[in-house]
């Protein structure tokens, strides 16, 4: 009996290293743990082993019993949940890992589509320097020196020529001295201005410049051209005015302003109860600022216009605070 005993064990060992399927695990469990499988056929004999021996046996054969039992149990749950020992395998039923999708900033998604408005009206993209000289974020725009123009946009110094660019309109200075005309370039870019930070002011923030200067260009090109973006952009059923303003720049300026689309400009928190929204400043290029950059006033005119993105994109989504364009908290990105 005690041979048969290790005889039975050392076969179900064989057959259990070797099945290597759901099936041939099966195959084993019913050969040798079923209620007529080999080892029950053993419990079976028992009645007939001297009752001298049968304590013996009988340990015998409950520790062959329960140990096949775990083994069997142990490559059981090996096979089906991932791979055995010394084998790799891939669960080609898993499903893919979602990655996480990035998506464009707020500022950079608004700048995109005023880009692709002007783009289609035939403007191409210029960009500049964002450390500029006093000639070229001033001087060459016509704001003599020492004049109180200067101090509408408080500037960061380098040094007493050096500086952050308070405007992008620097840019239309090194446009026109690098073309002749037709020039019609739109200019995107960061801009500085040394102001205490608050919901409604930051030190950095971004402006989009427009400029078209050829022969016989009219003030109304200028609005022709500006309420076709504003349409394009807030909607065609958009109302629109131009106010006289001053920039040393441009004359005739005008700021202009649509109405507030979130009421309708029946007057609301957004607007300040005026129904007119302020989106931009404008005008007609300036003769000097022409003669500046060797173009003849005389026979060449122009039109110029700048917006604030982080503005536009504050009034367009009712962010009531714009330095939550710079905290880039997830939170409030995803919402873009
Ligand atoms: N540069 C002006 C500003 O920053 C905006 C502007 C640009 C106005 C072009 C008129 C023409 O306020």
């Amino acid at each position: 009996m005690t041979d048969k005993i290790t005889g039975v064990r050392t076969a179900f060992e064989a057959d259990l290293a070797r099945a290597s399927s759901e099936s041939d695990l099966e195959g084993v469990r019913v050969k040798y743990l079923s209620r007529g499988g080999v080892i029950a056929q053993l419990f079976e004999e028992m009645k007939s082993v001297p009752p001298a021996e049968k304590p013996v046996m009988g340990k015998l054969l409950n520790a062959l019993k329960t140990e096949s039992q775990k083994a069997f149990d142990g490559k059981k749950a090996g096979a089906s949940h991932g791979p055995a020992q010394g084998e790799r395998s891939i669960d080609l039923t898993l499903p893919g890992r979602p990655r996480p999708l990035g998506r464009k900033h707020p500022l950079t998604q608004t700048i995109d589509e005023i880009k692709g408005i002007f783009t289609s009206m035939g403007f191409s993209v210029a960009t500049g320097p964002e450390i500029e000289t006093d000639y070229y974020n001033f001087g060459a725009l016509n704001f003599p020196a020492d004049h109180p123009a200067r101090d509408m946009q408080d500037t960061f110094f380098i040094s007493k020529n050096v500086l952050l660019r308070t405007h992008t309109s620097p840019v239309q200075i090194r446009t026109m001295q690098n073309q002749k005309p037709p020039v019609r370039e739109i200019m995107p870019g960061r801009v500085y201005r040394n102001e205490a930070v608050s919901a409604r002011s930051l030190v950095t923030f971004h402006q989009i410049e427009g400029l078209y200067v050829d022969q016989g260009v009219t003030f109304s090109d200028l609005k022709g051209t500006l309420v076709a973006f504003a349409r394009q952009f807030y909607g065609n059923d958009v109302k629109f005015k131009f106010r006289p303003t001053f920039f040393p720049f441009t004359e005739p300026s005008a700021d202009m302003y649509i109405s507030c689309f979130l009421c309708k400009g029946q007057g609301c928190r957004m607007c300040k109860q005026a129904g007119w929204l302020e989106i931009l400043g404008s005008g007609m290029v300036h003769p000097h600022v022409l003669q500046n950059v060797g173009y003849d006033p005389e026979r060449y005119t122009g039109f110029a216009f700048g917006m604030g993105i982080e503005r536009i994109a504050s009034l367009r989504y009712g962010v009531d605070d714009l330095r939550l364009f710079y905290e880039n908290d997830v939170r409030f990105l995803q919402q873009f």
